[in-house]
């Protein structure tokens, strides 16, 4: 696991389109390192992104126009960098590829009226 591989497909793969981590990215549950379970949950994060699959397809199809697709390795490596508060802090909108800047701005200029509300994590 590598946490910064992880801050790269965080970027890449489209995940901070929808997910901010240090307030830079979408607007839907945040993924930043103090509101994780500590320690390291890998388990967890993965059972809470399988409830959270739907909505997120769905999503991915409109917002993206494609579903992300990831290695066990990549997701393994995501899920280091959402527990690693260090790693999280040096991430900017530096890091993000343009054509992924692309989708979160266009994200931004149609607000959409089907995110759920206030940004607040859901559920747990
Ligand atoms: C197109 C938008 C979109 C993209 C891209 C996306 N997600 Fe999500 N994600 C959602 C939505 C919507 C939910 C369910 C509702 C919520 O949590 O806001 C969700 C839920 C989750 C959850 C569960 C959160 C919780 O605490 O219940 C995790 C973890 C997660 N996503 C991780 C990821 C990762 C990692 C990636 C990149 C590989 C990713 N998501 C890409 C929209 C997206």
């Amino acid at each position: 696991m590598s946490a910064e591989r992880g801050q790269a497909l965080f970027a890449e793969k489209g995940c901070v389109v929808c997910h901010a981590v240090n307030d830079i990215g979408g607007h839907h549950t945040p993924l930043d390192a103090e509101t994780m379970e500590m320690p390291m949950n890998a388990f967890e994060f993965a059972a809470k992104m399988w409830r959270g699959a739907e909505p997120m397809i769905f999503l991915q199809r409109e917002d993206l126009g494609y579903v992300i697709d990831l290695t066990g390795q990549e997701l393994a490596d995501i899920i280091a960098f959402v527990h690693d508060a260090e790693e999280q802090q040096k991430f900017s909108r530096d890091d993000i590829p343009p054509e992924v800047l692309r989708l979160m701005d266009r994200d931004d200029e149609h607000d959409h009226d089907h995110h759920h509300g206030d940004g607040a994590p859901h559920g747990h």
